[in-house]
């Protein structure tokens, strides 16, 4: 028997961290392939706005040449920053590189957050924000988009701005709901001179970038993915334009070896190929337009202009979560919402147009059924 008689762990811990909702994590393929009893590769996984064509083979090339992978990464990532100041024409003393833009945005949130402070979260939105903010102790001040265009609504927004606000953060295009910020949004939010974060995961399906404010204002910052664009969600890497005032301190918290070896190593092969990721950028555009053109051809759903790898979907008829579920039975998987300003809605990830086919024939046999 033990000596020590009563230990409350919970006591000991941070008591708001305690309180926070349970992640749900996302069921990995193996696993749903066998829940399912479908084989992985007939699996239309259209839920997490991932590239269906996979990475650049240079990156495989590089990831099974690789014999370094004994040795601990750069932690400055040097070369991939030299290869993505030659990709995106910024110095790369104003790149960094993290895992995934999710770091990124925690060591941005790490370094301006002072318990107490707040960010403001413009909802609908990524969800990340308001996820890390809350662990840092930022109240989270979540402003309303329009509930039908899910524009920001600035007036609302710079109301909501005040002394202790430190970030504002505007992703565009807008996950889940793939719209565009206008440029005077951006530029009206920067001069309240609070940090803005544009997060733009999504912006080469947009074909619009706010990289080039960032010589204009110190306090923007730029974030982009290689999870989207260069397929390389699993392994996790993505980077920022930064001011220099701010990354020569983001150096000093990033943890050192942040970005893996196998990770800088595709993201540096990917980036050497821009022709290879132009062609997958328009063949993902090409299919949002005839995706687009077939959902609006459903019965109550309302699919929404979309300038992004997604689309976002209003169900007028029929109930969105028993549409999801029991495409799931089938192998079909999209992204189901239900909370306000996003009510009985689902977003779809642009696939292949071969998973266009099965995607529409299933939803059309799903919506049949549940008329
Ligand atoms: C808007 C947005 N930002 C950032 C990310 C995360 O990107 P990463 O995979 O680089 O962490 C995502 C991922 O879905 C996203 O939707």
């Amino acid at each position: 028997m033990s000596l020590i008689k009563e230990i409350n762990l919970d006591k000991m811990m941070r008591p708001d961290l305690l309180e926070l909702e349970e992640y749900t994590p996302i069921e990995p393929l193996e696993k749903l392939s066998e829940r399912l009893g479908i084989p992985i590769e007939k699996i239309v996984k259209l839920d997490a706005n991932e590239n269906p064509y996979g990475c650049d083979p240079a990156a495989l090339e590089a990831l099974s040449s690789n014999r370094v992978y004994h040795i601990y990464p750069d932690p400055a990532s040097f070369f991939l920053r030299e290869a993505l100041e030659k990709f995106t024409g910024f110095d790369k003393e104003r790149l960094l590189v993290g895992s995934g833009s999710d770091e990124l945005l925690e060591l941005l949130i790490r370094l301006f957050i002072t318990p107490g402070d707040n960010i403001i979260d413009l909802v609908p939105t990524f969800g990340m924000y308001s996820f890390l903010g809350k662990q840092y102790q930022a109240e989270v001040r979540a402003v309303a988009r329009d509930p039908q265009t899910y524009a920001v609504d600035l007036e609302a927004t710079l109301k909501a701005v005040d002394d202790r606000t430190k970030i504002i953060f505007i992703c565009t295009p807008n996950n889940p709901t793939a719209n565009l910020c206008p440029e005077e949004t951006i530029r009206a939010l920067l001069a309240t001179g609070k940090l803005v974060v544009v997060d733009e995961a999504y912006h080469d399906f947009a074909g619009i970038s706010y990289g080039k404010l960032t010589s204009e204002y110190e306090n923007l910052v730029v974030l982009r993915t290689f999870s989207k664009l260069s397929g390389l969600a699993g392994l996790r890497v993505g980077y920022g334009i930064f001011p220099l005032a701010i990354i020569k301190h983001l150096w000093k918290i990033k943890q050192p070896y942040n970005v893996t070896v196998a990770a800088q190593a595709a993201a540096r092969a990917s980036l050497q190929d821009p022709a290879w990721l132009h062609e997958k950028v328009g063949l993902i555009v090409a299919e949002r337009a005839r995706l687009f053109g077939l959902l609006q051809g459903l019965d109550g759903i309302e699919p929404l202009a979309s300038a992004s790898n997604f689309i976002f979907c209003r169900v007028h008829r029929g109930n969105a979560r028993a549409i999801k579920e029991t495409l799931e039975t089938r192998g079909v998987f999209i992204r189901y919402f239900n909370k306000p300003l996003l009510k009985n809605a689902f977003r779809i990830s642009v696939g292949t147009p071969e998973q266009t086919n099965i995607l529409m024939q299933n939803l059309r046999e799903v919506l049949a059924s549940q008329a």
